[in-house]
């Protein structure tokens, strides 16, 4: 399945991404609250991230996408929902990282609104949910930003890797609060000229080709 929103193209990720992947784990700074700041191996990529989100895809249609730059293509990251092997409910786990040129900008709200959507909509999941180091507040705050709530705090001793001191917090969206903030029900109430200004906002996307 393919999203678009105002400024990113989504294309489930593929062989041809590995070298830019590679890049973008071999960044200390992004790895800071993933890995300590350690680069993934090449076949850790090629061996185990790729085949994992094609497992992924053809079972759930979850998985990983790349994330690109609409108008020139060029690679900015990726996002990712993945369904926990032992659940349940229906959810789904999601997950962001982005090259450090373009952190500050909006793209990971952006886009993990249009895999909001696509889980809640298309899946039919009940709950999504995605963790993160607590010192991690970037992350955090994306979380925060698309309507996420604080669900658990683990203080683990692990944070010597991280040096962060804080352990891991999880965030939450139930289908049920996510229904009723987001402006879908609203658009059948509100007058004609508002929601198609609505649509035209950054953030808003569509979903592409469901056949990819
Ligand atoms: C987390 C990440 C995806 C965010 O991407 P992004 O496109 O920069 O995110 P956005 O611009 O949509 O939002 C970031 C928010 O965090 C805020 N922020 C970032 N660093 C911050 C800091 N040190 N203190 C306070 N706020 C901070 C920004 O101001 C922005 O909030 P605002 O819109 O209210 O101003 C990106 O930093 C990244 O890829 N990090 C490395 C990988 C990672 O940590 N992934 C998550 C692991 S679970």
């Amino acid at each position: 399945m393919i999203l678009e929103t105002a400024r990113l193209r989504l294309r489930p990720v593929s062989g041809s991404d590995v070298d830019a992947l590679v890049r973008l784990d071999g960044d200390p700074e992004v790895m800071r609250y993933v890995s300590g700041g350690a680069p993934t191996p090449q076949e850790v990529i090629e061996g185990w991230v790729l085949p994992r989100a094609e497992a992924e895809r053809r079972a759930h249609r979850t998985g990983m996408w790349t994330a690109l730059d609409r108008d020139a293509g060029h690679f900015r990251g990726w996002f990712a929902l993945r369904t926990p092997r032992h659940s349940y409910h229906p959810e789904v786990e999601l997950s962001y990282r982005l090259a450090r040129e373009v952190w500050g900008r909006g793209l990971a709200t952006e886009a993990a609104h249009a895999l909001l959507d696509m889980a809640f909509r298309e899946l039919g999941t009940e709950r999504v949910f995605a963790s993160t180091m607590a010192a991690n507040i970037a992350s955090r705050r994306v979380m925060e930003k698309i309507g996420m709530r604080l669900s658990a705090i683990h203080l683990c001793d692990e944070d010597i890797l991280f040096g962060s001191g804080s352990g891991e917090v999880e965030y939450e969206l139930l289908h049920n609060h996510w229904e009723t903030t987001t402006m879908s029900w609203c658009h059948a109430r509100t007058p004609i000229g508002r929601s198609q200004r609505l649509v035209t906002e950054p953030g808003r996307h569509a979903f592409g080709d469901l056949t990819a």
